[in-house]
């Protein structure tokens, strides 16, 4: 699969990055205590197929729903069920939507409602890494400085863990292309970053250790020692050099700050 797109596809892979930041904006305006993490899912592949889309994770390798929702000392590709929302919970929104012939994928880390101001910081520098690793998108570096600036801010400035199991990717296309992108990694090294690359940028971070297991659902991935988890995930294309986010998380954050933290002091 191509690593460079055309301007035309990038065009169109646009459209697909933000029907994910809108079906994400859907779900966080609803998204309240007592609210199931099933009929999350349900409004969202409705939303999606209402808008022309195809969830693209509902059936990938097995996959049963449209979106993964991650809970707390979960990191990554939770099941939707029965689970019902709770105050301080954090719950990671991760999903993909194809339109147009590509995949737009992307993850939000939400807080619901009140929790403390360590757990507030790890959120917020866990999204802060995010820019910092998108900073580093540019066409005079390469796949590992993105890894070594995400790396460095959050294990390195805060002690954080760094999954290392689990790591971004270019997308397009397919939902998973060339290069990977990892959360970790050394300056200068991995493959050169080029005009009209589109890459999904995600750091998975825990409070705790970076140790992982899988759950006998056989999907649900978990920090080993129970520690919480946050993931943040753009979709950037290089564009005269640098990074152009191509999807929207102003739209998401607007919904955020008006239904689920209105108290917080996070912002
Ligand atoms: N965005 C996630 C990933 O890249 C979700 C993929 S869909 C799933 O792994 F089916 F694997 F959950
Ligand atoms: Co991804």
């Amino acid at each position: 699969m191509s690593l460079y797109k055309s301007n035309e596809d990038v065009e169109l892979q646009r459209e697909s990055c933000l029907m994910v930041s809108k079906t994400i904006t859907e779900v966080a305006k609803v998204m309240k205590p007592g609210i199931t993490t099933l009929s999350l899912d349900v409004m969202a592949e409705a939303f999606i197929r209402d808008n022309g889309g195809l969830p693209s994770c509902k059936g990938y390798h097995g996959f049963p729903y449209s979106l993964c929702i991650s809970i707390n000392e979960q990191v990554v590709h939770g099941f939707p069920g029965q689970y019902e929302l709770k105050d301080g919970d954090l719950v990671t929104i991760d999903t993909v939507v194809y339109k147009n012939g590509f995949h737009g994928d992307h993850a939000y880390t939400f807080i619901i409602g009140e929790t403390s101001p360590e757990v507030l910081d790890f959120v917020r520098i866990t999204k802060e890494s995010l820019y910092v690793g998108i900073q580093q998108a540019t066409t005079s570096n390469r796949v590992g400085d993105i890894g070594y600036a995400i790396e460095q801010y959050t294990n390195g400035q805060h002690g954080y863990g760094v999954v290392r199991e689990m790591v971004g990717h270019g997308v397009g296309k397919e939902m998973h292309e060339d290069p990977n992108v990892p959360n970790y990694g050394r300056r200068g090294t991995g493959k050169k970053l080029q005009e009209n690359m589109v890459l999904a940028i995600e750091p998975m971070i825990t409070m705790g250790g970076c140790d992982i297991y899988t759950l006998d659902d056989g999907w649900t991935v978990a920090t080993e020692d129970d520690s919480l988890a946050a993931h943040f995930e753009h979709n950037v294309c290089i564009k005269k050099g640098s990074a152009e986010i191509l999807s929207d998380f102003s739209i998401i954050e607007a919904a955020e700050k008006a239904n689920i933290n209105l108290n917080s002091s996070y912002y």
